[in-house]
């Protein structure tokens, strides 16, 4: 026997998560990041934060003063936040609490991919809620689903990646009152939307969870830091099943540094909104082009080309785009092309995107 056959059939049946390594490229849209960096000032501040703590001694457990910022920030009370390395690692912590073998877990599809694969490898039963052909979920389909298999677990995702679509505020409000179990809003993009967020949902729903991360709007992709948010009955169960010490002393200081500057995420949210609606204008203006709009930094676009061959050809012209067909409902398999997914980039990488697209729908 190899000791491979020793490795739990749920996890051998998974593939890895790989995104190719980086090459250099004019424009970097392929992963819903933000174009922007932190200024080199906050970041020596944050540096020098801490280098002046002891490095040879374990951080808090839990980070206390970056979890009370939050919660302030949100007007939560103490204990209602978990703070780990990216809402990625969270969702392990969200699992290990509340799957195992035939658990059913509600997942509206096509949702980010790694929801249904942890709850794949609980070994728990993943209750599909497949889109509409807008690409939109209906809240009364997630409701029924989940009462149907008296589910303890549903997903969803406002602005949802890979489609930018949303669920209305009121949806995501009669979702947590009607589904049996608790409900997880991942709200990975919401700076890019207007209006309440789900901090309201948790107010009025003691079955609510919700995930943030610093990747998106807040340009800390790099750093490693996402939010968990919910009641504190709830939390304190959660805070048992993750793991110690989830982040250091340096992500704390850096964590710390963007929630000091509302300001300058406002100001690059609205940059990338306002470059988002020219861009997918711009695209969507090629003769055979539709382009999906999107609520977060991204947006769907599908072309004659297949996706694959689309994502080939602005790679040689050094841009970076995402063939997200992988996904049933954007595979184009309903001969229709499939889709891919743009991230809005700075103003320049916008530039080089769009000029790469125009030379590749002119050349096919
Ligand atoms: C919907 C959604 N949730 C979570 C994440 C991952 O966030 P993090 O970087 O905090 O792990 C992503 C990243 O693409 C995402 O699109």
């Amino acid at each position: 026997m190899s000791p491979v056959d020793l490795v739990r059939p749920e996890i051998r049946a998974e593939r890895a998560y790989r995104v190719p390594t980086t090459i250099e490229a004019s424009a970097k849209v392929d992963q819903n990041e933000s174009p922007y960096d932190l200024p080199a000032d906050i970041k020596q501040r944050a540096l020098a934060a801490f280098g002046a703590s002891p490095w040879n001694r374990y951080p808090d457990d839990r980070p206390h003063r970056l979890v009370r910022a939050i919660e302030a920030r949100e007007g939560l009370p103490e204990g209602s936040v978990i703070v780990g390395r990216g809402s990625n690692e969270l969702s392990h912590t969200l699992a290990l609490c509340f799957l195992e073998r035939g658990t059913p877990v509600v997942l509206p599809s096509p949702m980010f991919a790694l929801y249904a694969s942890v709850a794949r490898m609980h070994g728990a039963d993943v209750i599909d809620v497949p889109a509409g052909l807008d690409l939109r979920h209906g809240a009364d389909a997630i409701l029924d689903a989940a009462r149907e298999a008296n589910a303890p677990l549903t997903i969803v995702t406002t602005p949802n990646n890979p489609t930018g679509q949303t669920l209305a505020h009121g949806d995501l409000l009669r979702l947590a009152a009607g589904v049996p179990g608790i409900l997880v809003i991942d709200e990975a993009y919401h700076e890019f939307l207007d209006g309440p967020t789900a901090t309201d949902v948790l107010r009025a729903h003691d079955n609510a969870l919700i995930l943030r991360t610093f990747s998106k709007a807040f340009g800390l992709a790099g750093v490693r830091l996402g939010v968990m948010m919910g009641r504190p009955e709830l939390i304190a169960e959660l805070e048992k099943s993750r793991l110690p010490f989830l982040v250091g002393r340096l992500g704390e200081e850096i964590g710390l540094a963007i929630l000091d500057r509302p300001d300058l995420v406002a100001e690059r949210v609205a940059v990338l909104k306002a470059e988002r609606a020219t861009l997918e204008a711009a695209l969507g203006a090629h003769e055979g082009v539709e382009v999906l709009p999107g609520a977060a930094n991204f947006f769907l676009v599908r072309t004659p080309l297949t996706p694959a061959d689309l994502q080939r050809r602005m790679a040689e012209r050094g841009v970076l785009i995402r063939d997200v067909s992988g996904y049933g409902a954007l595979s184009g398999r309903d001969g229709t092309p499939g889709w891919v997914r743009v991230s809005v980039g700075a103003p320049e990488e916008n530039a080089a995107t769009l000029r790469a697209f125009s030379e590749v729908i002119a050349a096919a």
